[in-house]
């Protein structure tokens, strides 16, 4: 609401402060009757020798009298202002604070609260980042799911976004299926289903190995040729990359996701020597135990693993190579890796080495953790022992939508429930993996999924159908009325329910804010799911098309377009494509 920055400048001006720093402190009260605005004067008392009551009663006589004609402008605006408990209290006229909001929502268009605060800034995402030959399981959803919302945030407040894809396609691992596959491996059903068979003579690698520890020297071995370019080995190599991106492509194509840079560990492998001689020339490679390390006992954390006893590389040393890189090619701004809270201190280390190295503010180098995905009893049974694929869960849940949409529409056309069941099955999974703070685990019930009453993605898409419907049955003169709405049709909008729509509306640029400076898209899930709410209670208790009159109608009509626009808005930035109909 502009009016909040009309009031932190008038009081900036009396108190000689940053307009930056008052805005930060008002706040939203959380009953009405504190009124709209409100500015606490606590932390005043010590500068002013005052009781912040005292403080708070001079400012209020200070707007009330002030002759200046932005403060009579502003104080035109203003029904009353109160004060109690050291806090000033703005009550803002209902009129004006229907017109106003509405008129600055409508100005934001589809994508109300969008900013250029982040003009000519990089900031690269890596999300996602699966590992060649084993299943995309739920963790990588959530780092998906997550990743591309946090991806879209950025892109909302205009800053150039790099979505990056670390694919886990290099170490000793791939020794092993080499060795397995030229024992074991059945080529037709590698073609046939790709993840399986490799899984297949993987975990047969294993139990055998149990028996037959050459076998591991082999793999050793193997992974030794691939390292040094084997001909044999690179060609392994390169089919398994190709049939598991293959699968995990159809995965993307269905969410909707594309990366600008898929490059995955391998890619990074042949940029280590020159860290090494990097790391080697700064004094920061000691031995031990016949690896190359780097100490990090000042940051509190266990050495660096640089590179093995073997001299072949590990995980970090790849990562720090890849940061390395990004820096040169991409001069970001931000580098954000959305992975499990498990790989919180490879991060750490990772970025100590960084610090170390005396690269560039590396704090800009960021770690956005999750938790981890449970399942309630009976949630889900899985074919492949306690591994969740995130495929298997999205297919369940298009089922379940689709057997939900089937009863609730028994006329409907079958393909357009297809269609519906898909977009609501996959958009109920996505929210479930945002609606709450990331770091808490994930309790996976199919209730709460797919509950159309409740906190879910199925109510938000719900809602939005809901105003759009009211514009399909609006009649014409109505619609009319709405392609030119005034401002003093605008300002009818003063009952208690419209009100509380409106402020929460008003609030949804600011929960956008918070949630990218946060890396927590819940924060604006949960704006997006308060407005849903708040919009229920008013179409329950006010007539929209059959309004007292037609000018209040035309008000309400166009306050539902503003409520689907910002809900719609916030789905697309988590991700979720909004439907016609459901
Ligand atoms: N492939 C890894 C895994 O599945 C995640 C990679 C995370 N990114 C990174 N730059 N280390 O656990």
């Amino acid at each position: 609401m502009r009016i909040v920055n009309d009031i932190a400048v008038e009081l900036a001006t009396y108190l000689e402060e940053d307009v930056a720093d008052v805005v930060m402190n008002l706040s939203s009260p959380p009953r009405p009757e504190m009124g709209d605005v409100a500015f606490p004067c606590f932390r005043l008392a010590k500068r002013f020798r005052k009781s912040p009551q005292d403080i708070a009663n001079d400012l209020k006589t200070r707007f009330e009298t002030e002759e200046r004609d932005a403060a009579v402008e502003l104080l035109a605006k203003i029904e009353r202002i109160e004060t109690a408990g050291g806090y000033l209290n703005f009550f803002i006229k209902r009129d004006y604070l229907a017109r106003s909001i509405i008129r600055e929502s409508i100005e934001g268009g589809d994508r109300p609260g969008t900013s250029s605060e982040g003009e000519g800034k990089t900031v690269i995402v890596e999300y996602s980042s699966p590992n060649i030959a084993k299943p995309f399981h739920v963790g990588h959803g959530f780092s998906t799911f997550l990743g591309e919302a946090v991806a879209n945030l950025y892109e909302y407040g205009g800053y150039n976004v790099e979505r990056f894809n670390h694919l886990g396609d290099y170490g000793t691992q791939f020794g092993k299926l080499i060795v397995a596959w030229k024992l074991w491996g059945d080529a037709d059903a590698l073609q046939e289903s790709p993840i399986d068979e490799l899984t297949r003579i993987y975990v047969k690698f294993h139990d055998v190995a149990e028996n037959n520890p050459e076998l591991e020297n082999e793999a050793r071995a193997a992974f030794g040729r691939l390292e040094q370019g084997g001909k044999d080995e690179l060609a392994l190599w390169q089919q398994f990359r190709d049939v598991s991106l293959r699968e995990f492509n159809r995965i993307y194509e269905r969410l909707g996701i594309h990366f600008d840079n898929t490059n995955g560990e391998s890619f990074y492998s042949p940029m280590i020597p020159a860290v090494v001689d990097e790391l080697k020339e700064k004094n920061l490679l000691i031995e031990s135990e016949g690896a190359q390390v780097v100490d990090l006992e000042e940051f509190g954390l266990n050495p660096c693993l640089i590179l093995k006893s073997d001299g072949s590389t590990i995980y970090a040393s790849r990562d720090i190579a890849s940061i390395l890189y990004r820096k040169r090619e991409y001069e970001f701004y931000k580098n954000i890796y959305v992975v499990g809270i498990p790989q919180k201190n490879h991060f750490n280390q990772v970025f100590a080495v960084m610090e170390k190295m005396g690269f560039p503010n590396p704090e800009s180098n960021m770690h956005v953790a999750f938790g981890t995905v449970k399942f309630a009893d009976g949630a889900f049974s899985t074919r492949t022992g306690n591994v969740i694929i995130l495929e298997d869960l999205l297919d369940t849940s298009v089922a379940k939508t689709r057997a939900i949409i089937e009863e609730n529409n028994p006329t409907m056309e079958s393909v357009e429930i297809d269609d519906i069941a898909e977009k609501i099955g996959v958009g109920a999974v996505r929210y479930t993996f945002l609606r709450n703070g990331r770091e808490r685990d994930i309790v996976f019930s199919w209730e709460d999924v797919l509950d159309f009453e409740g906190e879910s993605a199925p109510y938000l898409l719900y809602t939005v159908t809901r105003c759009a419907s009211l514009e399909r049955r609006a009649p014409e003169s109505l619609l009319e009325r709405v392609q030119q709405i005034g401002d003093e049709e605008l300002e009818l909008l003063v009952s208690d329910d419209e009100q509380e729509l409106l402020k929460e509306i008003s609030r949804f640029p600011a929960s956008v804010i918070s949630a990218r400076e946060s890396h927590e898209p819940s924060v604006m899930m949960r704006q997006v799911m308060t407005i849903a709410r708040a919009f229920n209670a008013f179409y329950h208790n006010a007539h929209i098309l059959r309004a007292e009159n037609e000018a209040l109608g035309a008000a309400r009509l166009v306050l539902a377009q503003v409520v689907g626009r910002t809900i719609s808005a916030g789905l697309r930035i988590a991700g979720i494509e909004p439907v016609e109909r459901m």
